[in-house]
């Protein structure tokens, strides 16, 4: 098969495509046809050298959609040529609070999802949502995970509430975006570019605020507020500011540190009586119910760009450089 390949740290121009030996199913497990995989900032960081544990060489991915092409022994699941997507968090483990001492994320160590096929274990394998195309289904599981987890099992999310999305052009922010709109919150956005905002409010967001040009974002969304809940990933400068200007009582998710640590204020923490949440990807439950809201409301991720797998190089560089508004895509030819 055809597959995307790391062999050494050094940035995305050294994922190269080669053909290496399919996978065969072992029993419990499932082989993937995969026709479309999505980039996560986790890809870019590891052909960086900026991820823990990095073992090479490697297929990266964690993203896939596409159709069930192998089944092992005793694997229970959607039947051969089924259409389906790929949960990448592996053996999550038996608490729904918090991820065991053996969970993995797919791509890497366990090859990924850029390749024509990938195995998993059958458990993983879901129905793809029919209303979706390869490619936007493929935008779905890491990003679409991590903020179902983000918005409605850590934040609980309701209705008349407003949330603060920092940084709305990451590809997890758009879907904490899409599932705070379906259930009709109040959102109020950050990006440091104006299109992206632009493109955020024509998704539903209420209030829009660039973060490079208004030096005091923060206190222009404090204006906006009373903020409920927060979800980050920025960290940071970002982070400690939300601390400042949410209501009393809020809760504050993260789940990423894109610009680094914070340094926090600790008298708005217990003076407001804040809830400051972690979370990290999503339990089997929270993978089930986040497709059962995708579906019901037939919602569809924010696709940025699609690439042939030959130009993985580039669509990983576009990652890299953070144009994006959504996800970017690979197509498997
Ligand atoms: N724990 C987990 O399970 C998990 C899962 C997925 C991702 N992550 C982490 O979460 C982060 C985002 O990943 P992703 O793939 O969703 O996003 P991404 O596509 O990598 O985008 C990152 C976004 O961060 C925003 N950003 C950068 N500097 C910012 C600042 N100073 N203030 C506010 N926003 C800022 C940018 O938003 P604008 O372009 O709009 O300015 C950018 O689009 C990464 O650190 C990633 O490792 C963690």
């Amino acid at each position: 098969m055809r597959a995307v390949r790391l062999h050494a740290v050094g940035g995305p121009k050294n994922l190269t495509v080669e053909t290496v030996d399919a996978p065969v199913p072992q029993p419990g497990e499932m082989v993937v046809r995969v026709r479309a995989a999505a980039f996560n900032r986790r890809d870019v960081f590891i052909t960086q050298g900026r991820y823990p544990n990095i073992a090479l060489p490697a297929i990266l991915g964690s993203d896939g959609a596409g159709e069930v092409a192998a089944v092992g022994d005793g694997a229970a699941g959607p039947p051969i040529g089924a259409r389906v997507i790929v949960d990448p968090m592996l053996c999550w483990g038996a608490d729904p609070r918090v991820w065991g001492d053996d969970a993995t994320i797919l791509g890497m160590p366990q090859a990924g999802t850029f390749a024509q096929y990938v195995c998993v274990p059958a458990r993983n394998v879901h129905p793809a949502p029919e209303h979706l195309s390869n490619e936007s289904a493929a935008a779905l599981p890491l990003a679409g995970l991590t903020a179902y987890r983000a918005v409605f099992t850590r934040a609980q999310l309701r209705k008349d509430e407003t949330i603060l999305i920092t940084g709305i052009g990451g590809g997890v922010q758009t879907f904490v975006l899409l599932f705070a709109k379906h259930i009709g919150a109040r959102t109020i956005v950050t990006s440091g570019s104006d299109e992206k905002l632009e493109r955020a409010k024509a998704l539903g967001a209420d209030v829009a605020i660039n973060y490079r040009t208004d030096a005091d974002w923060h206190k222009t969304a404090r204006k906006a507020g009373p903020i409920d809940v927060v979800v980050d990933s920025a960290g940071g400068e970002t982070f400690a500011r939300c601390i400042e200007i949410v209501r009393p009582g809020a809760r504050i998710v993260t789940y990423g540190g894109t610009t680094g640590d914070a340094t926090v204020r600790m008298f708005p923490i217990f003076w407001k009586h804040l809830t400051i949440m972690g979370t990290s990807m999503g339990s089997p439950q929270d993978f089930a119910s986040m497709l059962n809201v995708v579906n019901a409301g037939k919602l569809e991720p924010a696709v940025d760009s699609v690439y042939d797998m030959e130009n993985v190089a580039a669509a990983a560089e576009a990652v890299e450089r953070n144009t994006q508004f959504g996800k970017v895509i690979l197509r498997i030819g």
